[in-house]
């Protein structure tokens, strides 16, 4: 069986306009992953450029929008996708090339928040002890990868890019939730920002992109809640 893919194409030191280039290549025998799909893509063609590292997704270096959905290649079956698959890069971030993007805004409003456990006291003898129900608060929001696929499938980020965002959120709650850390309060104060939290108008694409499963819509809401509880 042949597979027909439409592979977004742009290389602005040649290419005057980005275009979908389309390529027929033989179904392998064996299941694959659309991560795959593209190595074998790349054997023909060379010049196309993607990220990815780990294939287990893990390091989040693999999203994309595969069929108008972001998520990670490497975990995505082909099997899941139309009998032509569209591929392309994560919506509204500037291309570097091909379905390479540049990250650095999204990274910006990542360190905006704070992700690091703040706690200046002395952690005794041995190391900070934590209920496991004091564990539970922030279980769901430790999974987050930072592959972009939430905020940058969210229409709030798509209209204001100064928004901070759901995987700065989602990587705040992390830490605002967490018994050991005394810095929340500085975290809600940026998320109490015009451009934090608030901007959310909980669409839930977020939570729909996630490919790890957090509730990132959730998480959002929690943060809202939170900051209301400060001075
Ligand atoms: S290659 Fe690491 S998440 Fe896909």
């Amino acid at each position: 069986m042949e597979l027909n893919v439409s592979l977004y194409r742009y290389n602005p030191e040649k290419d005057e306009f980005p275009y979908m280039k389309k390529y027929t290549i033989t179904k392998p025998e064996k299941d694959i992953m659309v991560l795959d799909l593209l190595n074998l893509l790349k054997e023909e063609d060379t010049s196309i450029s993607y990220r990815r590292s780990c294939r287990e997704g893990i390091c989040g270096s693999c999203a994309m929008n595969i069929d108008g959905t972001n998520t990670l290649a490497c975990t995505k079956p082909i099997e899941d996708v139309k009998k032509e698959i569209k591929i392309y890069p994560l919506p509204h971030m500037p291309v570097i090339k091909d379905l390479v993007v540049n990250m650095d805004s999204f990274f910006d409003s990542y360190k905006k928040v704070m992700p690091f456990l703040v706690n200046e006291d002395e952690p005794g003898e041995r190391e900070r002890l934590q209920s496991p129900e004091d564990r539970d608060r922030f279980e769901d929001t430790t999974k987050c990868i930072l592959c972009a696929a939430c905020t940058t499938s969210c229409p709030v980020f798509w209209t204001a890019d100064t928004y901070v965002g759901p995987a700065a959120i989602v990587n705040a709650h992390r830490f605002v939730f967490d018994s050991r850390d005394n810095a929340s309060k500085q975290r809600l104060e940026i998320l109490k920002d015009v451009d934090g939290a608030f901007r959310c108008r909980t669409a839930f694409n977020c939570t729909t992109a996630c490919p790890r499963g957090i509730q990132v819509t959730k998480a959002i809401e929690d943060i809202k809640r939170e900051t209301l509880t400060i001075n």
